[in-house]
C-alpha cells in the first residue's frame, strides 16, 4: 500500500484527497495546508488523516511515498523540489512551475533521484480527450487542420498567474497530447487586464505549428457563462468537443470543404461542401482524476513513464512562456 499526502487543500486539493483516498492501493496519510481553517475543513472529511500546516512533517515521514502538490503556482517549484529531494514520488498540479527554468530543474532532480514526477494535466485523462486522440491517430478525421477553442467563465482572479497560465494551459496540454507534440512556428497573442488587476484576465492566442496546424485559443475570467468548446478540423471530418455537455461531449461531423483548382484555368477554383452524418462516440466516463491516480500508481509500481511526465509539463510551460512573451 502506497502512503500519500496532499499539500494544499483549497479549491482543487479536496479533489486530489478524495481520489487518493478512494484508490484501493493508496492510504491517504497526511493533508497539509498553511491555513488552519482549511485543515479544519479537511478534518471534517478525513478525521483519520494527519494534519499539518508545514510540509516538513510529511517530508520527515519515512513511510510517505507520494507528495501531491495543489498549492498556488508560485509555490510549486520549492515544494516539489523539496519533496523530490526527500525521495518522494511527486504529483504537481498544472502548470508544473512558473518558468521553464524551474520546470527543467524539477525534471532533472526527478531523474537524478529516480522518482516519478507527474503533472496533473487533467484533461488528458478524460474519456473525451482520449477518444479525440484515438480518432486522430486512426486517421478518422484525416489530416488535422486546426484546433479552435473557447474556454471562458466568470473565473477566480488569480494573483500569481494570468488567465493563460490558469486556463489556456489546459488547451496547450490537450494539444501536446492529441497532436503528439507542439512545436510552435508562429505566435501572436493579445491580452487585456481588467480594472486594477495586474494579470491578464482575457486573452486570445494564435499559433501556427511547424507542421502548419493552426491553433486558436480564447480564454477569459470575465465571461457571464461557462463555455468549454473546442473545434478540431480535419481534411475528412470535424470534431466538436463540448466539455460542458453531460454526455455526448464529442460529436464527429462528416463535413468539410474541398477546394479544387480548375484544370483549364488556374485562376478558377471550385469549392465543394460535404455535409454528411454526425455521430457521438461512446466515451469512458470515469472521473479523469481517478484514471490519473491509477496511472500514477502503475508508474510508481512498475517504473513506467507517466503520460504527463515532467517533460510534458516542461513543454507546456515553455509554450506558456512564449505566449507571455508575445503578449508583452
Ligand atoms: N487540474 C485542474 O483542473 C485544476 C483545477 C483548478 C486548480 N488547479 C491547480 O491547483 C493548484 C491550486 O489551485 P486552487 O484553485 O486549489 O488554489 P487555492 O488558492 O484555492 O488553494 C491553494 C491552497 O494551498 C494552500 N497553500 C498555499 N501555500 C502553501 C504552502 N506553502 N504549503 C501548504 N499549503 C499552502 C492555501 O492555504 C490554499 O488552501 C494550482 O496549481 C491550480 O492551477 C488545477
Amino acid at each position: 500500500m502506497l502512503k500519500a499526502s496532499v499539500i494544499g487543500y483549497g479549491y482543487w486539493g479536496p479533489n486530489l484527497a478524495r481520489n487518493f483516498n478512494n484508490n484501493p492501493e493508496i492510504q491517504l496519510k497526511w493533508i497539509v495546508d498553511s491555513s488552519s481553517e482549511r485543515l479544519r475543513k479537511a478534518f471534517l472529511s478525513y478525521p483519520f488523516v494527519n494534519l499539518s500546516t508545514n510540509i516538513s512533517d510529511v517530508l520527515n515521514d519515512d513511510e510517505i511515498d507520494i507528495v501531491a502538490i495543489a498549492t498556488p503556482v508560485a509555490t510549486h517549484f520549492k515544494l516539489a523540489k523539496d519533496a523530490l529531494e526527500a525521495g518522494k514520488h511527486v504529483w504537481v498540479e498544472k502548470p508544473l512551475a512558473r518558468s521553464a527554468k524551474e520546470a527543467e530543474e524539477l525534471v532533472k532532480i526527478a531523474e537524478k533521484k529516480d522518482r516519478i514526477l507527474i503533472v496533473d494535466h487533467t484533461f488528458v485523462y478524460t474519456g473525451a480527450v482520449q477518444k479525440i486522440k484515438e480518432l486522430i491517430d486512426k486517421g478518422e478525421i484525416g489530416e488535422v487542420i486546426y484546433y479552435d477553442s473557447l474556454r471562458v467563465n466568470l473565473g477566480l482572479f488569480q494573483t500569481d498567474v494570468n488567465v493563460i497560465w490558469d486556463l489556456a494551459v489546459h488547451d496547450i496540454s490537450i494539444i501536446d497530447f492529441i497532436f503528439n507534440g507542439i512545436k510552435v512556428k508562429k505566435i501572436m497573442s493579445v491580452g487585456m487586464t481588467y480594472a486594477n488587476h495586474l494579470k491578464e484576465s482575457l486573452a486570445s492566442i494564435n499559433l501556427v505549428l511547424r507542421d502548419n496546424k493552426y491553433i486558436h485559443i480564447n480564454v477569459s475570467w470575465i465571461s457571464p457563462v461557462k463555455i468549454r468548446l473546442a473545434l478540431i478540423g480535419g481534411s475528412k471530418k470535424m470534431i466538436v468537443y463540448d466539455d460542458t455537455e453531460a454526455s455526448e461531449k464529442i460529436k464527429v461531423y462528416d463535413r468539410g470543404v474541398e477546394v479544387i483548382q480548375s484544370p483549364e484555368d488556374l485562376y478558377k477554383i471550385w469549392v465543394q461542401y460535404r455535409t454528411g452524418d454526425m455521430w457521438a462516440p461512446k466515451l469512458d466516463n470515469r472521473e479523469a482524476l481517478a484514471v490519473e491516480v491509477d496511472h500514477f500508481v502503475d508508474c510508481i509500481k512498475n517504473g513506467k513513464k507517466p503520460i504527463t511526465d515532467g517533460l510534458a509539463g516542461l513543454k507546456v510551460v515553455e509554450v506558456l512562456e512564449m505566449i507571455d512573451r508575445s503578449l508583452r
